[in-house]
């Protein structure tokens, strides 16, 4: 069995008897009123992951915004929490602005960032006060027009491209990626702006990597950030806002690679430090705030040999967890024993994609409980009802109780769209 992460450990650990806590409540105890599948949530460890990045980065550059990216984890609780913690959201459609606004947050405390934003969107964010990073030239004449139109003085940012070549495949976006415009587009697109009395380029975005356990990446792409920006002050351009984006892995991986965030907020605001005024630091972290806060719950239903490999078929579907992630996740027994064998835990579609981890050590029989970590981000979000799988409830764990705040999919939820 993989060893419960050091980082992790103050929040899931297991009793003298061998049983598993979440957040100081017994797996058994949450699923004798919650049938598996369930989704647990510690809000303990959201609040904190949300302070140690915020701490960290104010301890370096004094104020900064962390504006949580809703397409992450868009639930409602969820987005509650964060806004009373102090966070500010990046949003990616109208949908998601709604949803936002429903937890708490104001226009003005949102960043919307889109490729493919539709004009008439743009016009309802632009009379909200939301604050834009466009994508495109076409999507910056579109804004130009808006502003114009409502005679009113815009403010907006723009996605930037910046791939140093040395981290070849650690960027998931290149210069021929589909986000954001390159720099030579931006310079056009600078003249473009200087001529129009109704918008005015205040920030500066920039998002080209995810997943990274270590701080190399992200003081790469913020050197490259920094020295355009100088180039632009020579030619007279001050932005009010710099938006690092996210990219941060979870916290227990980083942290157990020896990069806490305090590492990546320092070669961050290191690089920042070198520019000849000094920005509002923007950044927009999805994964780093929620991936470890959640927790999944699954049965074994089945146990199955084949070719001499032990196979767990288990209640928890890759409806729910992303395939493409198995590496990330964990998954440990509610309760512990003497034996342990490898196994390879699965959720019960017959779909050859149906893989939570390979090749994990620990013993379980049909019936037993298991907990999946790491499994708050790019989820629950992008969930799905693939073979006829419900979406499970998620329980949060709230100073010491356990409360349902999202229930479990129905049948019923399922029809109410089919007329
Ligand atoms: C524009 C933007 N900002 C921030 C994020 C959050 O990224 P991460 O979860 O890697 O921190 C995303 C995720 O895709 C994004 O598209």
């Amino acid at each position: 069995m993989s060893r419960i992460s050091k980082s992790l450990e103050d929040v899931l650990n297991y009793d003298e008897d061998g049983e598993l806590k979440i957040d100081g409540i017994h797996v058994a105890q949450i699923t004798e009123s919650q049938q598996t599948p369930t989704v647990v949530l510690s809000e303990r460890r959201l609040k904190d992951n949300f302070r140690s990045m915020k701490e960290t980065f104010i301890r370096e550059y004094g104020d900064v915004a962390i504006a949580y990216s809703v397409k992450t984890n868009s639930m409602r609780h969820l987005l509650g929490l964060l806004h009373s913690s102090g966070s500010k959201v990046d949003v990616a459609s109208p949908t998601e602005a709604r949803l936002a606004g429903m937890a708490g947050f104001r226009p003005q405390e949102m960043i919307y960032n889109s490729p493919g934003i539709a004009n008439g969107d743009l016009v309802d964010s632009v009379k909200q006060g939301m604050f834009i990073n466009v994508d495109s030239i076409s999507e910056y004449k579109s804004l130009e027009k808006v502003a114009r139109k409502l005679k009113r003085k815009v403010d907006f940012g723009v996605r930037v491209k910046f791939a140093p070549k040395e981290l070849g495949s650690r960027l998931l976006y290149t210069e021929a990626g589909p986000f954001g415009l390159t720099k030579d587009e931006v310079r056009e697109l600078c003249m473009e702006a200087s001529k129009s009395e109704f918008v005015k380029l205040t920030g500066i975005h920039s998002h080209m990597i995810i997943q990274q356990i270590n701080p190399t990446a992200h003081e790469m792409i913020t050197r490259e950030l920094v020295d355009f920006l100088e180039e632009l002050h020579k030619s007279g351009i001050e932005l009010r806002y710099v938006n690092v984006g996210g990219g941060f892995g979870s916290r227990c991986l980083i942290e157990n690679a020896g990069f806490p965030i305090g590492e990546f907020s320092r070669r961050i605001c290191g690089e920042l430090k070198k520019l000849p005024y000094s920005p509002n630091l923007i950044v927009e972290p999805g994964r780093y705030i929620v991936s470890d806060a959640f927790f999944g719950l699954a049965k074994v239903l089945r146990k199955k040999q084949v070719a001499q490999k032990n196979l767990l078929f288990t209640d928890f579907g890759t409806n729910i967890l992303m395939p493409l992630q198995t590496a990330l996740f964990d998954v440990y027994p509610a309760r512990l024993v003497e034996k342990s064998e490898a196994v390879d835990v699965r959720g019960p579609m017959p779909f050859h994609a149906d893989r939570i981890k390979e090749n994990v050590e620990l013993y379980a029989e049909e019936g037993d409980t298991l907990v999946i970590t790491n499994i708050g981000a790019y989820t629950l979000a992008l969930s799905n009802n693939f073979c006829g799988q419900l979406r499970p409830p998620v329980v949060s764990i709230q100073d010491g109780k356990l409360k349902v705040v999202q229930r479990r999919e129905t049948l019923k939820d399922i029809l109410l769209r089919d007329l």
